[in-house]
């Protein structure tokens, strides 16, 4: 039974709902893919066949959690930089058949090879950053061919890294060009077609509606919801990022696991968020040039979880570093570095429904950890365009570790 422990580090366990949960002096045993045991050093259990890592002190974390992206799809959106640069909105791009839907043409003509190919780099940069779960949604696709195209890349990506990867279903996520001024009919397809197809293929794992005056309105994401919930599928919501339409409120009656952006959310609904998740963007949010803050404070105050994630995508947020979004998190939204270290552990694992397994540092959850050449979790949040991450395990595995340890 293959056993390792892990010593004189600086546990950030992730255990604690207000703070990092930190322990020092204390050991970590792994056995197989799970972590057997984590506590005081002299309470450690038998440990004779085991591998011994010294830490000389350095900080352990859970292994890192990116909730919210969309890193597979084809082409780019340089040209619409320039344009915001030159006075363009996201809306007024969109609103030209720009935006999300430049990248539907271009993702629909790009063959699953190579979307695959074109996806590695972005996802290994996650990686290199002790990313061990992540979610990719689907959402430049629109018919049923090509979201599947999208899920069937996401999923390789989990197979070929050994990574676990969340699959989420985004086919309403803008409004394909023959569908304009028809789009309770483009839902119908969602509904009736494309999301059964998908689920089909085993490749959804949560549903996503982006309810916004560019997108779909309250009503159609209820369509969406409630045929969701009828096969059983959890559900989430891109709500609130441009403007109020109730998004946020109406996914959290679906018992959502999570509602993304919310920059528009009004402070007296934060109370109706109750068993959700709050998921930050601060990518999107510092790209677009949005002003209007989401209501932190109510959040704080509601006591809803918040997780951040990159919203890695070619349009509003082409980020794909998790540690610079904990950075953007607390200097654009004023999160402190334990919210923003939180955000991308235990509450990124809610907002994919995997808090029993993954993380926090804890016995009987999956050994994804994360070994820092740092020696206190402030740091992550505070360096900007520094990556100390030292050595990765994913389930047990080490996906990266130093050659010769930490001599
Ligand atoms: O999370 N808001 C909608 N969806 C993405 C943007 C996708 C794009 O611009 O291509 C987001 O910001
Ligand atoms: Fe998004």
């Amino acid at each position: 039974m293959p056993e390792i422990l892990i010593t004189n580090a600086c546990f950030a366990t992730m255990t604690d709902p207000a703070g990092y949960g930190l322990r020092d002096n204390a050991g970590l045993l792994v056995v197989d893919d799970k972590i057997s045991w984590i506590g005081d050093m002299i309470d450690c259990p038998d440990i004779e066949a085991v591998t011994h890592i010294d830490c000389e002190g350095r900080l352990v974390t859970p292994g890192l959690i990116d909730c919210h992206t969309h890193l597979v799809y084809g082409g780019d959106r340089a040209d619409e930089f320039e344009q915001r640069l030159e006075g363009l909105s996201y809306e007024d791009i969109a609103a030209r058949g720009g935006g999300i839907r430049s990248t539907v043409t271009a993702t629909r003509e790009t063959s699953e090879a190579e979307l695959l190919r074109l996806a590695k780099p972005r996802f290994e940069q996650l990686l290199s950053e002790g990313v061990t779960t992540l979610e990719i949604k689907s959402g430049y696709g629109l018919d049923s061919e090509n979201e599947i195209k999208m899920l069937r890349v996401a999923k390789k990506l989990g197979e070929q890294y050994g990574v676990r990867v969340m699959k989420t279903f985004l086919g309403a996520h803008a409004v394909p060009e023959q569908y304009i001024g028809k789009q309770d009919d483009y839902i119908s397809l969602v509904c009736d077609q494309m999301l059964p197809q998908a689920q089909h293929e085993d490749l959804v794992d949560a549903v996503d509606v982006f309810i916004e005056s560019i997108a779909f309105n309250h009503a159609q994401a209820q369509r969406v919801f409630e045929t969701s919930k009828a096969l059983g599928l959890p559900v989430k919501a891109h709500a609130e990022q441009l403007s109020s339409l109730g998004g946020a409120v109406l996914a959290a009656e679906f018992n959502a696991l999570s509602v993304d952006h919310i920059e528009y959310l009004a402070e007296e609904d934060v109370a109706k968020l109750a068993n959700t998740v709050a998921v930050l963007l601060p990518g999107a949010f510092y790209v677009l040039g949005e002003t209007c803050l989401p209501p932190i404070a109510a959040l704080r105050k509601n006591d809803i979880p918040i997780a951040i994630a990159t919203d890695c995508n070619p349009g509003s947020s082409p980020l794909h570093s998790i540690l610079l979004t904990m950075n953007l998190a607390c200097i654009l939204f004023g999160l402190t570095p334990s919210e923003a270290l939180r955000g991308v552990t235990i509450n990124a694992a809610r907002a994919l429904g995997l808090q029993n397994s993954v993380g926090s540092l804890q016995a009987g959850k999956q050994a994804d950890l994360v070994i820092w050449d740092v020696e206190k979790p402030s740091m992550l949040a505070y360096q900007i365009g520094l990556n100390p991450c030292a050595a990765v395990m994913q389930a047990g595995q080490w996906r990266k570790f130093p050659d010769g340890g930490f001599a």
